[in-house]
């Protein structure tokens, strides 16, 4: 082993960046915490995204709260995926604790306590800021996804989809789709047959079955208007500090298809929406997504395709993405590859396993000369980490051993009487409450519906008074129809137009 002098060398050059940077902590050698050595990131590359890692209880969430806040300093706004419902102390001060000042003596960095902007935003029925997407935004490819259906009837929801497209019927709500649903069973079976095929009425008897179930999750709550505009997450206050957007997902954690699909639809939309970026040196949103083995277990190989598509072309619109997980080996070796910034708390050697996964951990870093990087990380203390980011010119800086700072803001999470606060302040909270059922797919049908019905009984009629029937008027609201209907087809392509793109 080097000496401490090296090794305070390498680290002082290996990170010493030219542009602006976040400081994390200060880095470690053999279990001590040397002063003025700080393992720093530098703005600009936090869009090369990044992985945090490491059993429970080691720090992890509180390494999310102290990057959130630095770069919130930073005018950086940040969207966290908050699955445990701990996130939302970095709305108030923290107090500065023996043991946090301790810790920063040893790093040697001022502490001081600060509170940050903060939304509260939830898929649920929950207080906060509503977020909902209509089933035309969601797209054939996720819909399919959140039921779990199989090719076959994921290629029925396309037919639906084309179907709502050509005949210009927004698809809103789930009451739309279940509309759609049972009038290509009943009334429009022939006229679909004649323009799009057979389908079968078993295959729509399971999706139905699986979209009642959805409804019984709380996916009627979330399918519907208004939906969320991605520029309400860019948000910087009036002291420049950004935005730390929190989805609080507590209730829906055991619902892992809904979350992990919302996510995947954010994530196109983000992609979608956002223009490219120029070069302004740090990114536009950061954005955390805890318990990210959600997102992969049980995805499709297309799926995973498209998701490794996404985060590898969001990354020029500015936005970093940031992996939290418990292992490592949980994220898929394509995406892996793609994280530039790498924070890895102490793993834990329970099992066979665990020991393996504590090898291929170990393989997936810089070597060192100065540590046995597996046996450092099972013997990291809470709130250390081994840490590797990319430097100015892409390149991954020196593996470094970190004592990581203290969060700025309450470690303990809100209480009732704050959270109501925040939102009672929220212009979020008000624009996004209002319920809006405008006409879409299911008014649509039912009109059409009566109207045959109509049709037929003034046919008899005129068959008996030969009367002529009238011409019904333009629908006043057809323009809106329209008008929903071509922003949904826009939005919503985004997984659908990324997966052309990459079929090659
Ligand atoms: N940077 C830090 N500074 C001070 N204390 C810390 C720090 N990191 C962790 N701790 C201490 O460790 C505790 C656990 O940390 P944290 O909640 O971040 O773990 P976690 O890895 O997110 O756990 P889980 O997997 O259960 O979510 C904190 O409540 C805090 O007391
Ligand atoms: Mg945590």
């Amino acid at each position: 082993m080097k000496s401490k002098e090296a090794f305070k060398e390498t680290i002082i050059n290996g990170y010493n960046f030219k542009g602006e940077s976040l400081i994390l902590g200060g880095a470690m050698l053999n279990g001590e915490t040397l002063s003025d050595t700080f393992i720093k990131v530098p703005l600009k590359t936090l869009n090369r995204h990044g992985l945090i890692a490491g059993a429970t209880g080691t720090g992890k969430t509180k390494t999310i709260q102290v990057l959130s806040e630095q770069l919130s300093l930073h005018g950086i706004p940040v969207l966290m995926m908050d699955i445990k419902g701990d996130f939302s102390g970095i709305a108030a001060p923290g107090e500065a604790l023996p043991f946090i000042t301790e810790r920063h003596q040893k790093i040697n960095l001022p502490y001081s306590t600060a509170s940050f902007p903060v939304e509260l935003l939830t898929l649920s029925a929950q207080n906060g800021v509503r977020l909902r997407a209509t089933v035309s935004e969601f797209g054939p490819v996720l819909f399919s996804r959140i039921l779990n259906l199989n090719d076959t009837q994921s290629g029925v929801i396309s037919i639906i989809f084309k179907y709502c497209d050509d005949k210009q019927m927004p698809l809103l709500d789930l009451k739309d789709i279940k509309k759609v649903i049972n009038y290509i069973t009943e009334e429009g079976k022939a006229e679909i047959t004649e323009h799009y095929g057979k389908i079968s009425t078993s295959t729509t008897g399971t999706i139905l079955r699986k979209i009642i179930e959805l409804e019984q999750q709380g996916g009627d709550i979330f399918f519907g208007e208004k939906s969320f505009e991605i520029s309400d997450l860019m948000r910087i206050d009036e002291e420049g500090k950004g935005y730390v957007n929190i989805i609080r997902l507590t209730d829906i954690q055991d619902k892992p298809k809904l979350f992990s699909t919302f996510m995947l639809s954010l994530l196109a939309e983000i992609y979608q929406q956002m223009p490219e970026q120029g070069d302004s040196g740090q990114p536009e949103l950061v954005m955390f997504i805890d318990e990210a083995h959600l997102i992969f277990n049980e995805a499709s190989k297309t799926l995973l395709d498209q998701i490794e598509s996404i985060v590898k072309l969001i990354r020029s619109k500015g936005i970093g993405i940031y992996f939290i997980t418990q292992n490592p080996m949980d994220v898929p070796s394509g995406i892996l590859a793609q994280l530039g910034l790498k924070i890895q708390h102490a793993l834990r050697a329970f099992t066979a396993n665990d020991r393996k996964a504590i090898k291929s951990t170990a393989e997936n870093y810089p070597i060192s000369e100065f540590y046995k990087t597996d046996e450092v990380l099972t013997s990291l203390g809470i709130g250390e980490a081994l840490v590797t980011v990319l430097n100015e010119k892409g390149i991954p800086t020196p593996l470094a051993a970190t004592m990581m700072r203290a969060p700025m803001s309450r470690m303990n999470v809100l209480d009732g009487a704050e959270i109501s606060e925040i939102n009672a302040k929220s212009k979020l909270v008000k624009k996004y409450s209002e319920v809006i059922d405008r006409e879409s797919a299911y008014e649509i049908l039912n009109h059409k519906i009566q109207e045959a019905a109509q049709v037929e009984e003034t046919k008899v009629i005129a068959a008996k008074t030969v009367a002529k029937p009238k011409a019904e008027p333009m629908s006043d609201t057809t323009k809106t129809v329209i008008k929903v209907l071509t922003s949904a087809t826009f939005i919503r392509g985004a997984f659908g137009v990324l997966s052309k793109m990459f079929k090659k």
